[in-house]
C-alpha cells in the first residue's frame, strides 16, 4: 500500500453479512470529490478515469444552470491535473446535456478546460452502444465519447499496445510481394483496438448489473487501465459511483482510489471489491465479441456474460 494510501474502515450495511472496507489495494469512500482529492499529493496518480454527472437530474444529481454545472467541473478538473504524473493520463468518460429538446455535447463543452491547464488530446474515443431511449424527435443517442488527455507533450507518456490488442480480421493474411512475401502480415498479437469501442452498455439484463443507473462496464475501463498505467500505478476515479474503475484497477495489480457522495454506492463497490477478491464477482469480459441475434455463434445464454 502507498505510504499515504488511508484505510477505511467503515462496515458495509448492504452487504448480508457486515464486513470491514478495507483492502491493502483499494481506497474507496463516501466524500465529496474535491475533499478526497486535496487529502492526495501531487503528481501521484498514473491514470484518472471518470464519469461525472451529465446534469439530468439523475437520481445522484440535481439538476442546475449549465454554467453553474461548468463551474463545478472546473474545479474538479483542477485538482485532477494537481494529482496526474507527469507520465499520466486522464480519461473523461461524457454523454450529451440535454435542455429543452437542445443537446449539449459535453466534451466539446468540458475540452477547453482541460486544454487551459496544458494538457493534451491523444484520442477521443467513441464508445458506442446498443441500448438505450427511443427518440421521437431526434436520432436515438448510441455513442458516448471519451476524452484522453496526457500531461505530457512529448511521446513519454505511458501507452502499452500489446495488451489491449484484439483479434485481427484476417490473422491468416500474408504479405503478397517484397522480401516478406509468404510471411503472415499481421501481428500475432492481434490489431489496434481503435478509437471507436463498441461495448455493451450496463443496462438490466447485463452480468454487471447494480441498482446505480449509470455504471461504467468494467471492461472498458480495462482498456484504459492497461493501456495507460503499469503494475504498481494508482488510478483514480473521483465519480466512482459503485466502483467499476476500481474493480477494473485491482483485477491487473493496480492500486485505486475512489469517493462518491452516496454511501449506498460506495457499500455496493466495497462489495464487489470482496467479491473480486473472493473471485466471485461476475464481470463480461474485456474483448467479448457483441451478440449479433442473427449470428450461429451465439446464443441466449451468451448475450449478457
Ligand atoms: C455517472 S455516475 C458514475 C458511475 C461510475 N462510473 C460507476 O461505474 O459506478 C456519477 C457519480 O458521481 C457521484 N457524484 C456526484 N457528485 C459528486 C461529488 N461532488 N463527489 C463525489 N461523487 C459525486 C454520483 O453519486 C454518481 O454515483
Amino acid at each position: 500500500m502507498g505510504a499515504y494510501a488511508r484505510t477505511n474502515v467503515v462496515e458495509s450495511k448492504t452487504a448480508s453479512v457486515s464486513r470491514l472496507q478495507r483492502d491493502a489495494e483499494a481506497h474507496v469512500v463516501c466524500e465529496d470529490n474535491l475533499k478526497f482529492m486535496r487529502d492526495q499529493p501531487n503528481e501521484s496518480m498514473k491514470l484518472i478515469v471518470t464519469s461525472p454527472p451529465y446534469n439530468l437530474g439523475k437520481e445522484y444529481e440535481e439538476r442546475r444552470s449549465l454554467d453553474r454545472y461548468i463551474n463545478e467541473q472546473t474545479a474538479c478538473i483542477a485538482e485532477t491535473v494537481r494529482l496526474l504524473h507527469p507520465n499520466g493520463s486522464i480519461c473523461w468518460q461524457v454523454g450529451n446535456y440535454v435542455h429543452k429538446s437542445e443537446i449539449f455535447p459535453l466534451d466539446v463543452i468540458l475540452y477547453p478546460i482541460f486544454t487551459n491547464h496544458g494538457l493534451h488530446l491523444r484520442n477521443r474515443i467513441v464508445w458506442t452502444f446498443g441500448h438505450g431511449l427511443h427518440c421521437q424527435n431526434r436520432f436515438s443517442g448510441r455513442y458516448e465519447t471519451i476524452l484522453w488527455f496526457t500531461k505530457s507533450k512529448s511521446d513519454d507518456y505511458t501507452f502499452n499496445l500489446d495488451p489491449v490488442r484484439v483479434p485481427s480480421k484476417y490473422p491468416k493474411k500474408k504479405h503478397f510481394k517484397g522480401p516478406k512475401k509468404g510471411e503472415i502480415s499481421s501481428n500475432p498479437l492481434g490489431k489496434n483496438p481503435s478509437d471507436v469501442w463498441d461495448i455493451p452498455n450496463v443496462k438490466s439484463n447485463h452480468v454487471e448489473k447494480t441498482s446505480h443507473p449509470c455504471q461504467f462496464p468494467v471492461g472498458l475501463v480495462e482498456r484504459l487501465v492497461l493501456a495507460l498505467t503499469n503494475k504498481g500505478d494508482r488510478v483514480l476515479d473521483p465519480y466512482v459511483g459503485v466502483g467499476s474503475s476500481v474493480i477494473a484497477a485491482l483485477k491487473h495489480g493496480r492500486h485505486a482510489y475512489g469517493c462518491d457522495l452516496e454511501q449506498e454506492y460506495v457499500d455496493i463497490a466495497w462489495e464487489r471489491i470482496h467479491q473480486l477478491r473472493a473471485g466471485t464477482l461476475r464481470t463480461r469480459p474485456m474483448n467479448k465479441p457483441i451478440y449479433d441475434p442473427n449470428s450461429k455463434a451465439t446464443n441466449e445464454t451468451q448475450r449478457y456474460i
